[in-house]
């Protein structure tokens, strides 16, 4: 398998990190040290948008201290980072009312149309973040994924990475959020750059968390 497409790592034992296509650059620079040029930026400055579905504060939660160690590795890259806290903003979960035609304004005037949907259409990489709830993404982001609805044209062929955190640390813990997240990136037409799943994490007191954000971290680095 070529590993510019598809690497998989796993060490530190409860450690799983999936990054895809030119995300490889953040761990595998080449025999000179040199990272791989297939990177996802390109060398240029990126739009970031990281939507966060954790209702845990900044001190307790696991999967938002993988967010943050991205968000400041790709800050000091020069890329630029908008946080969405579904947990923490004014949401409504799509009715199927079917105005918004699947390509326009969504009824609800709410923290979702009127901040996030517009970052969203800008961006250049999205980046799902959940705690792994019943072996599913949390229902705070599934809230705003289901209103993606409104631009499911527009958004199509994004940049999208995933990041989560879960309590179990079995081999098999992700694997229904994995397909799930890899479906709708099917559908979407995204392209997947990288995976974060960070098994074993259920609290900031695990010290394999560290290592997950470090990654973390060094992706956004190394975008
Ligand atoms: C409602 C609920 C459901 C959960 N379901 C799972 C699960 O299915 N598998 C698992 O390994 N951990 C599960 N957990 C544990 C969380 O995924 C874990 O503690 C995670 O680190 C929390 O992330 P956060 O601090 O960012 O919110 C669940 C926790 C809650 C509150």
């Amino acid at each position: 398998m070529d590993r510019r497409n598809f690497i998989k790592i796993v060490g530190f034992g409860a450690l799983t990190a999936y990054l895809t296509g030119c995300g490889i650059s953040a761990v595998n620079d080449n025999e000179e040290g040199v990272a791989a040029h297939d990177s996802v930026s390109g060398g240029r400055s990126l739009n970031i948008v990281l939507i966060n579905g954790s209702p845990h504060d900044e001190k307790q939660s696991t999967s938002r201290y993988l967010a943050q160690r991205f968000a400041e590795g790709a800050e000091k890259s020069g890329h630029k980072v908008f946080m969405f806290d579904a947990a923490n903003s004014t949401v409504n979960p799509c009715r199927g009312c079917d105005q918004c035609g699947m390509d326009g304004a969504c009824i609800f005037e709410d923290d979702i149309e009127k901040f996030l949907m517009p970052k969203m259409l800008k961006s250049d990489l999205i980046i799902l973040v959940t705690p792994l709830y019943y072996f599913g993404m949390s229902a705070q982001l599934k809230i705003v994924v289901d209103r993606f609805y409104s631009r499911s044209t527009k958004l199509g062929g994004k940049k999208t990475m995933l990041m989560a955190t879960a309590w179990n640390s079995s081999p098999w813990t992700m694997d229904a959020l994995k397909l799930h997240y890899e479906t709708i990136a099917r559908y979407m037409n995204w392209k997947d750059v990288g995976q974060v799943l960070a098994i074993g994490c259920g609290s900031r007191k695990v010290p394999e968390l560290i290592k997950f954000g470090d990654m973390a971290h060094q992706i956004g680095l190394s975008l």
